[in-house]
């Protein structure tokens, strides 16, 4: 999401005149777009703070804006720490950024918490991507009402919001036209999409899937991030239904433990998990999954952790995702008893990474030797190497000529290699 907005603001400052520039030094303006979700990214805000405060004193005096998370959870905060900090201004404002800019001579410091998803995606046009772009997201929905115990997300970036259809379809349109070939549907809580369609009826998000998919000049369709609560029918079928639709899910079950997913309040069990990923399979067998985990959750026993490698080797993940816990500020699990101590979190987060690893490259494995169909995304980090993606989300490094970026055609994949895959491309396995 906040790659997403970052492209909004870079577009909503190029139309107030502004251009990116390469080194640091060269700017007049910075715009620190944050992310409050673990405490580690919180103290990143702060020690770039500390870093841009040396560039404020030199010759170009750069404005410095922070936004994202940690400016709607922090702001008053990152004024007191950061005095040299010009805008601090929440997620759903992004849009009210060239005013703020305007009056910042008569009103600086400048802190607007202010603002709703709905009259931000009013607002926002839809922003030009780089050059070359293949791929781009596209939110749909914003927010969250689940309060997961342990989430700040609920508390920055508010109460679900979710499109109106057209709006979705019109920016679709406007990235198709600038070559883009998959989209990926995003939002904290995508799968619990319930938007208004051109005649006032509420659609849930397959019914978007379905308007979405068909769009001519979309290979690939993907969304992220899927809540295992909302895999009713209608997602179902289409996943059963649209070709274009990815069979790739990125379904974070957080744990594997019923009494732990209770305590983060999490509104299903365990069982209700793999039942999802069960019908998800039945309706596509070739459907690969994405999880996200958390370790060392307050009152984690050995037993609970257990439990989720237990749920990892049953589910057999394609990648996934794990963290150490980390208490948030004014969440409820912050000040649960028996938070679990770092080493025994560091412990099992290794024990988890580890079989996550060996799943990833089992799963890739099982590639190696085959046909596949890639999307050729960019140029690779070697010359004469274009990176891609298979409908899995593995990515593939192949000699190819830069011509062949924006198509989707039939690779095959010759090597394993660390993180993703090596591919042979010649025309005569298209
Ligand atoms: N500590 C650790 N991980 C967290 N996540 C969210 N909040 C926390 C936290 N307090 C993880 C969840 C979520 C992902 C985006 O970040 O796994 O799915
Ligand atoms: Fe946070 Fe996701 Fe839970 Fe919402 S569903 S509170 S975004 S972890």
């Amino acid at each position: 999401m906040n790659v997403y907005d970052s492209l909004k603001i870079v577009s909503i400052l190029q139309e107030c005149g502004y251009r990116v520039v390469d080194v640091p030094e060269k700017a007049c303006l910075f715009v620190l777009n944050t992310c409050h979700v673990r405490k580690k990214a919180t103290e990143k805000v702060f020690s770039d703070l500390g870093r841009l405060r040396l560039l404020k004193t030199g010759h170009l005096a750069p404005k410095i804006i922070v936004t994202g998370c940690v400016a709607q959870a922090l702001g008053v905060e990152v004024q007191r720490r950061a005095p040299w900090v010009d805008i601090v201004i929440g997620p759903q404002a992004l849009h009210k950024i060239p005013l703020l800019l305007e009056d910042l001579e008569q009103k600086r410091p400048c802190l607007c918490l202010e603002g709703s998803a709905a009259e931000k995606f009013k607002k926002s046009f839809h922003a030009p991507l780089p050059e070359g772009r293949v791929t781009a997201f596209l939110a749909i929905q914003e927010g969250c009402d689940y309060f997961c115990s342990y989430c700040v997300v609920p508390h920055t970036r508010g109460r679900e919001f979710s499109r109106p259809i057209e709006s979705i379809l019109e920016e679709a349109h406007a990235f198709i036209q600038q070559g883009v070939k998959e989209i990926t549907l995003i939002g904290q809580n995508v799968n619990a999409y319930c938007g208004m369609d051109a005649t006032g009826a509420m659609c849930d998000f397959g019914t978007l899937l379905r308007r979405v998919a068909p769009l001519p000049g979309i290979l690939r369709v993907r969304y992220t991030t899927s809540h295992p609560r909302h895999i009713n029918e209608s997602l179902l079928h289409a996943h059963a239904t649209l070709p274009q639709l990815a069979p790739f899910i990125h379904l974070p079950a957080q744990a594997g433990s019923d009494p732990i997913l209770k305590a983060m309040n999490r509104p299903y069990t365990r069982a209700d998990y793999l039942m999802a990923i069960d019908k998800l399979r039945t309706v596509r067998p070739d459907i690969a999954f994405s999880s996200d985990f958390i370790v060392g959750f307050p009152g984690e026993t050995e037993e609970d952790f257990q439990e989720t490698l237990s749920l990892v080797k049953s589910v057999t993940y394609a990648q996934a995702y794990a963290f150490k816990y980390s208490p948030r500020p004014g969440t409820p699990a912050a000040s649960l008893p028996d938070q679990v101590p770092e080493s025994a979190k560091e412990e099992r987060l290794a024990r988890l990474l580890d079989i996550l690893r060996k799943q990833q490259q089992d799963f890739n494995r099982q590639s190696v030797g085959k046909v596949v169909s890639v999307l050729f995304e960019k140029p690779g980090r070697h010359s004469g190497e274009i990176t891609g993606r298979t409908l899995h989300f593995q990515s593939v490094i192949i000699k190819a000529p830069q011509s062949v970026i924006g198509s989707c055609l039939p690779v095959r994949i010759i090597e394993l290699l660390p993180y993703s895959l090596r591919g042979e491309y010649t025309p005569s396995t298209a």
